[in-house]
């Protein structure tokens, strides 16, 4: 396909809204907090802004400036660039990862879905915290319930996808953003100012370094890899949409300064509102849907708020969950010929069959274990914290020393105003990058457990 004919952001805003609304979504607000009080909390959050500034920022450059310089898929930028090599097996492990957490990224949003109706029929109202875990229970465990919303919500996905990518993806953030996080800011002074919460705001920002283990920081990157949307061609796919002149530098700090913020916002309301509802800390996947309407309950017209919450959540989720299929459905159109609209059915379908193991695990397949883990946390440790750290890895190697650093730094420098530390850019994609990732990788995995 010609650079002329491919469908392109139609403003700086409407791609870093776009790109942030794919980065924002359940991995900031239900994700993070999890991960964060799983791993020591303030420790969690030091060691993650670190990654976020080291490894995070140079990566997501790398990824807009190799989708835009081709201006292909993620399977397609290899094929291009490095035709006759392996290399391509890299966009392919990107379109398979994706493939991987679109299946259980839509069975979390299809619960995000169900507690919509939930908040706007009332239900949540005025009940305490043991009752709003029942009946997180009661959504999730409940077969016919949970995999009809993440049937739902898969085909929501679907529908985007096929309406195409600037009419389709950018007229959803330019509202939502803003929403979502003026929610979160409300939610988080109402949380603040209730007893008990101080605690938990000094144990979400100090760090107490007895925590700090390989596993923690395989976590962390886990975390940022998957809040960021990075190492799987999400980013290469953007990019591809963009045209030669746009700022790569700057709208690469926005998008990563978002993310990072909303997640900050949500692990300091829901943090908080742990300590001061006396909500466990370990409540794992429950942990934003029970902690959340606690705090709607405590606001007035909570009902009123804990609906449009829902509703932005779910919104987040959706583009998100888009920018997963996009990958999958680029590739296929691209490099298979296939209808656009043929791939998102097919993929879209493929991806829901896929995600039931994991609608399950929180139901009848409880007791199912993979590598120690329930289902869909096996799906999501081996997607996170191995699949997409190696795809980071093996782009930052193929950015910094196949495509080369001087090339792509020339692609990040064309159309920017400035490009701060773009001096030591070349240096970090080729020998930070790839070995931050390689030690925390080895490191993290070698006591061999979760
Ligand atoms: N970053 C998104 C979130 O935080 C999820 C997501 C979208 C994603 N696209 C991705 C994760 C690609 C990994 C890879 O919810």
């Amino acid at each position: 396909m010609s650079a002329e004919k491919r469908d392109h952001w139609q403003s700086r805003l409407g791609f870093i809204l776009a790109t942030a609304g794919a980065a924002i979504g359940l991995g900031n607000i239900w994700r993070f907090p999890i991960v964060a009080t799983q791993n020591g909390g303030g420790t969690f959050v030091v060691v993650y802004i670190l990654l976020v500034l080291l490894v995070g920022v140079p990566a997501v450059m790398a990824e807009v400036a190799l989708g835009r310089h081709c201006q292909r898929n993620c399977l397609g930028v290899f094929r291009m660039l490095t035709p006759c090599s392996k290399w391509p097996l890299v966009g392919a492990l990107g379109v398979a990862t994706s493939f991987l957490i679109l299946s259980y990224y839509s069975v979390i949003a299809g619960w995000a879905t169900g507690y919509v109706f939930l908040a706007a029929s009332g239900r949540l109202a005025s009940l305490g915290s043991e009752s709003l875990a029942r009946t997180f229970q009661a959504l999730a465990a409940e077969p016919a319930t949970a995999i009809s919303f993440h049937l739902a919500f898969m085909a929501m996905t679907v529908a985007v996808v096929i309406l195409g990518v600037a009419r389709g993806l950018e007229r959803w953030n330019r509202i939502l953003m803003p929403g979502l996080f003026l929610i979160l800011l409300v939610l988080l002074v109402r949380v603040w100012t209730l007893p008990g919460a101080a605690a938990g705001v000094a144990w979400f920002l100090r760090p107490d370094w007895s925590h700090l283990g390989p596993g923690t920081v395989l976590k962390a990157l886990g975390q940022l890899f998957f809040s960021l949307s990075l190492g799987m061609g999400a980013l290469i796919t953007y990019g591809s949409y963009r045209g030669r002149n746009s700022d790569i530098p700057s709208t690469s700090g926005w998008v990563v300064a978002a993310d990072t913020m909303v997640a900050l916002l949500a692990g300091l309301t829901i943090v908080p509102a742990l300590f001061a509802f006396g909500l466990p800390m370990e409540a794992g996947p429950s942990l934003t849907f029970v902690a959340i309407p606690a705090v709607f309950n405590a606001l007035p017209a909570g009902g009123l708020f804990g609906t449009i919450f829902f509703v932005m959540l779910v919104i987040a989720a959706l583009t998100s969950s888009i920018s997963m299929l996009e990958v999958v459905v680029a590739a296929l159109a691209e490099e298979r010929r296939m209808p656009r609209r043929a791939a998102a059915v097919l993929a879209g379908t493929a991806a829901f069959l896929l995600g039931i193991p994991s609608a399950l695990s929180q139901g009848p397949w409880n007791d199912m274990r993979l590598a120690g883990m329930p289902l869909l946390a096996a799906a999501d440790f081996l997607a996170s914290n191995i699949l997409l750290p190696l795809g980071g890895l093996l782009t930052a190697v193929y950015v910094g020393w196949v495509w080369g650093a001087r090339s792509a730094a020339d692609e990040i420098l064309q159309g920017a105003d400035r490009f701060p530390l773009g001096r030591l850019w070349p240096a970090a994609i080729r020998y930070l990058v790839p070995a931050a990732i390689a030690v925390v990788m080895v490191t993290g995995l070698l006591p061999g457990r979760g």
